[in-house]
């Protein structure tokens, strides 16, 4: 369902080029979850981006459905990135000034979505959190909150970035089975560094250096 067809990001840094992805191919199936490996700095995270339709690639293509992401107008790319794909950042990115519901509810069209919500944040075992803003949750409660914005209305991809990092190894595992369970028929793209936490992988690739060098 997304294909990359030897996409390259290069980011400018003073100057000077810098190749977050290089010459990448990547397929993904309907159903499949791939884990992603590698160093820091390899481009793991670049390559979400990529293949999410976050950022646009220097060179090369990258699909959604045999369609060029590139070639979607902007609303029209939004538009799948809103009601396709979820993403979980790899740092928390939640808005200060709304409570951990609001904050899943703050981006979706005005439909009353609040029981899905809620029953997300059940699953994830933060219930009691819902109405507290984002300064007075931990860390993993706020990477929990996170997971459950990504995974409203059920997207048909789901990329997490290290959606497990700041959790312990129970909430960790726990994040991981309700991704999996969300997939469906859609997919699911989770970087990690715990490979424990792609038990149920379809596939396992590794990044070095914005290369994918095994799979
Ligand atoms: N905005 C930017 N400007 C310049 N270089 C960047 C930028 N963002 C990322 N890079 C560089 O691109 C490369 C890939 O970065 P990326 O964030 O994709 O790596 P990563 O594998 O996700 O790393 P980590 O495991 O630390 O999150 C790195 O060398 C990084 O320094
Ligand atoms: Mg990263």
């Amino acid at each position: 369902m997304i294909s990359l067809k030897e996409v390259s990001l290069v980011y400018q840094d003073h100057g000077r080029e810098v190749f977050a992805c290089r010459d990448v191919d990547l397929s993904v199936q309907e159903g499949e979850f791939v884990g992603i490996l590698g160093p820091s700095g390899s481009g793991k995270s670049s390559l979400l981006y990529l293949a999410s339709g976050l950022k646009m690639p220097t060179n090369g293509s990258v699909l959604w459905r045999e369609r060029k992401l590139s070639d979607m107008s902007d609303p029209e790319r939004a538009n799948v990135r809103l009601n396709e794909f979820g993403f979980v950042f790899q740092y928390p990115f939640l808005i200060g000034y709304l409570t951990a519901i609001e904050n899943i509810l703050v981006a979706l069209p005005d439909r009353d979505r609040r029981l899905e919500a809620e029953s997300l944040l059940e699953t994830l075992g933060l219930s009691d959190q819902k109405d507290r803003y984002p300064h007075q949750m931990s860390g993993g409660q706020k990477q929990r909150v996170c997971v459950a914005r990504a995974l409203m209305g059920s997207p048909s991809v789901v990329f997490a970035d290290e959606p497990t990092a700041a959790l312990d190894h129970e909430s960790g595992r726990n994040v991981m089975q309700l991704l999996n369970q969300h997939r469906g028929s859609g997919a699911l793209l989770v970087v990690t560094h715990d490979p424990v936490m792609l038990e149920g992988a379809d596939r396992i690739i590794r990044m070095e250096d914005g290369k994918i060098f095994s799979e």
